[in-house]
């Protein structure tokens, strides 16, 4: 595996199997790699002749007082993992190789970054927006991949590679969840033993919803409040959203129809955790 911290590096290597006809496959990422992170590498390997992927915890996309300094990092052992896999380049930029001094433009996508977690995070997905369209810069992938697990993340990335004209196709892959369902995610090395019992919540409660819509429930008020009962079991456990809403344009909707996104932020003491499910259609 090489590793870049070069943009131009990136991109002449890129260029060179380009020409050789391989199609390069990408897999963006903020690094403390677990199992979520893997199963979209090891799609890239299989699906794509060159395999890249990039580990950057990227400043713009923390909102004032998230974790951006204390965000977990492990160079070494991510290195390893990725080794191990067969990667075949690891890209991996310091903070000033991808903001040169002087930095003043972004990419935002409008209305797709408005509900759900755009309330909370402001300007949350404008870096990520922004991060992605430099990262799709550098690496010239064919096909990138994403995971449900940050679904309104994957909605506004297909919404600006489309508006954008990058010519990604952007891929999306099922969530990675532990044994009790509580979906992966690098912050969940942030909860002690007693809010990792109860981060199951989340999990939870979007199977409640789920069983409800199963069982012929259509109007979206009544799913969510069964589903804030369920984190009432949950002390430590505090919903920041719970939400119903079309799964292509994130529109709230009142009675479901067709297929939709139910999804959920919580505060599992201070760490914030999200997690979706995806009904009918
Ligand atoms: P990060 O949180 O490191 O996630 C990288 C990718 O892994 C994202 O596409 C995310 O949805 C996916 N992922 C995380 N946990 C997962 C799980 N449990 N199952 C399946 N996929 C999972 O998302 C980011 O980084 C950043 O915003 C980034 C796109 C890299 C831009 O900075």
């Amino acid at each position: 595996m090489e590793i870049f911290r070069e943009v131009n590096k990136v991109q002449k290597k890129s260029l060179e199997e380009k020409c050789k006809g391989n199609v390069i496959g990408f897999v963006p990422t903020m690094g403390y790699l677990h199992e979520g992170h893997l199963s979209l590498v090891r799609k890239c390997r299989e699906n794509t002749d060159f395999c890249v992927v990039s580990i950057f915890v990227n400043p713009t996309q923390f909102v004032a007082g998230e974790d951006y300094s204390v965000y977990p990092r492990d160079e070494e052992r991510d290195k390893a993992i990725l080794e191990r896999e067969r990667v075949d380049l690891l890209f991996m930029p310091e903070v000033k190789e991808m903001y040169k001094e002087g930095y003043q433009t972004n990419v935002e996508v409008l209305k797709f970054t408005k509900p759900l977690c755009g309330k909370f995070r402001p300007g949350h997905f404008k870096g990520v927006t922004t991060v992605v369209s430099k990262l799709f810069n550098a690496v010239l992938p064919n096909i990138a991949y994403f995971g449900q697990k940050d679904y309104q993340q994957y909605i506004v990335i297909k919404r600006m590679a489309r508006d954008l004209n990058f010519p990604v196709k952007i891929q999306m892959m099922p969530i990675v969840r532990e044994k009790d369902g509580l979906a992966m995610s690098s912050r969940n090395s942030y909860l002690n033993e007693a809010e990792r019992e109860q981060a199951v919540a989340l999990y939870s409660s979007l199977k409640r919803g789920e069983e409800l819509y199963n069982s012929g429930e259509r109007n979206s008020s009544k799913i969510k409040k069964e589903m804030g009962k369920v984190f009432s079991q949950f002390p430590l456990v505090k919903p920041q959203y719970i939400e119903v809403v079309g799964a292509e344009e994130l529109d709230s909707i009142e009675k479901i129809q067709g297929k939709v996104l139910i999804a959920v932020a919580a505060f599992v003491g201070k760490v914030r955790l999200i997690d979706n499910m995806l009904l009918g259609g």
